[in-house]
């Protein structure tokens, strides 16, 4: 069975093929290399021992995908590609809905051009918007969004769902992601953003590996145990395998189901930077600053219809979410 993986030399991606080509699945990716390096083809190959088909190319290309469906019997598609930066996407609306809205159009036209029906998207908490109270649970109104970032989320929601409603037999699986963190046990892959980090837990390894001076911890006077935010923090790996159960799950099931993916725990920032500490024995300098623009106090997740539907759950603690990011990191410098 083949498996179109869309941005899949990204950080979650790269995780997905190889669980994906670990489990047996041939497995394309098609990837523009926007936010991820070419050599994560060879990092995925020398995990699993099998070279996953590649594509250098933009997944909102027509031409492309019509090569590419072409050649290659596509029997699912998990999408991930698109840009991610939150901060970023307030700066350049236009580009984000271009690109995230785009993609997702031009991959569902070929779908259905080439009659394949079954999608598993990477969507996220932040659908859930500013107002509704923790743990979120799928049945809240999931309608709006605090970036132009989140918003494409938002609105990709939307198109799958009409696109699904208009096919009978297609199965759209939209999986909505918490704070995943860690990487691959190899130490191969993890996660590696451009420039300087907008997530805690890229900037925590850089700051603990020398590369950045101290951690600025947006806040400390949220109403939460510490002060700092609370998030729901899973490991990459229990992530992408949540992919796998997704995909024989929409096999099985047409229709549209938005599923949470997170432990339904919470995490302080506070807390975060000490487990690193604790798992890592190395110091990570930190000042408190003022708040960031559009955070939450507290995001976490009700995680029952993923047990439920999926059983799945997650397995790896955060010790080994630490342990794992920071592996990466020392590897990869090395
Ligand atoms: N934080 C810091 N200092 C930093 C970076 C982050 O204190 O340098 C704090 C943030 O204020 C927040 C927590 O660490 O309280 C987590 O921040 P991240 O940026 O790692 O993650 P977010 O929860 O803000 O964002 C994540 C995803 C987004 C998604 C969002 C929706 O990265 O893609 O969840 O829930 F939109």
């Amino acid at each position: 069975m083949s498996i179109l993986v869309t941005g899949g030399a990204g950080y979650i991606g790269s995780h997905t093929a190889v669980e994906l080509l670990q489990a047996g699945y041939d497995v394309v990716i098609v990837d523009n290399l926007s936010n991820a390096r070419a050599d994560v083809i060879d990092r995925i190959e020398k995990i699993t021992g099998r070279r996953p088909a590649f594509y250098h190319a933009s997944c909102a290309d027509p031409k492309e995908l019509e090569r590419i469906f072409s050649r290659h019997t596509i029997d699912a598609v998990i999408h991930f590609a698109g840009f991610k930066a939150v901060g970023e996407s307030c700066r350049k609306p236009l580009q984000y809905y271009r690109n995230n809205l785009d993609s997702t159009l031009c991959l569902l036209e070929a779908m259905e051009r080439f009659g394949c029906r079954r999608l598993v998207f990477s969507s996220s908490a932040t659908v859930y918007g500013m107002n509704n109270p923790v743990p979120y649970v799928e049945t809240m109104p999931a309608l709006s969004s605090s970036s132009p970032y989140g918003w494409t989320k938002v609105m990709n929601e939307r198109i799958l769902t009409d696109y699904a409603a208009v096919h009978p037999d297609a199965s759209v699986i939209l999986l909505r992601y918490f704070n995943p963190i860690g990487g691959h046990a190899s130490g191969l892959l993890g996660d590696d953003p451009n420039g300087i980090p907008n997530n805690l837990m890229p900037y925590v390894c850089r700051v603990a590996a020398g590369q950045l001076e101290k951690l600025t911890i947006f806040g400390n006077d949220y109403p939460t145990p510490d002060g700092t935010c609370l998030r729901d923090y899973l490991h990459v790996v229990d992530l992408a395998k949540g992919h796998l159960r997704a995909l024989d799950y929409a096999g099985t099931h047409p229709g549209v189901e938005a599923i949470n993916l997170g432990t339904g725990k919470s995490v302080s920032v506070l807390e975060l930077v000490r487990a690193f500490q604790n798992a890592t024995g190395v110091r990570v300098p930190y000042v408190m600053g003022p708040r960031r623009d559009g955070d939450l106090p507290e995001v976490w997740a009700d995680c029952s219809k993923a047990k439920r539907l999926l059983g799945w759950q997650t397995e790896l603690d955060m010790e080994e979410m630490c342990r794992s990011a920071w592996n990466f990191v020392k590897r990869h410098e090395a």
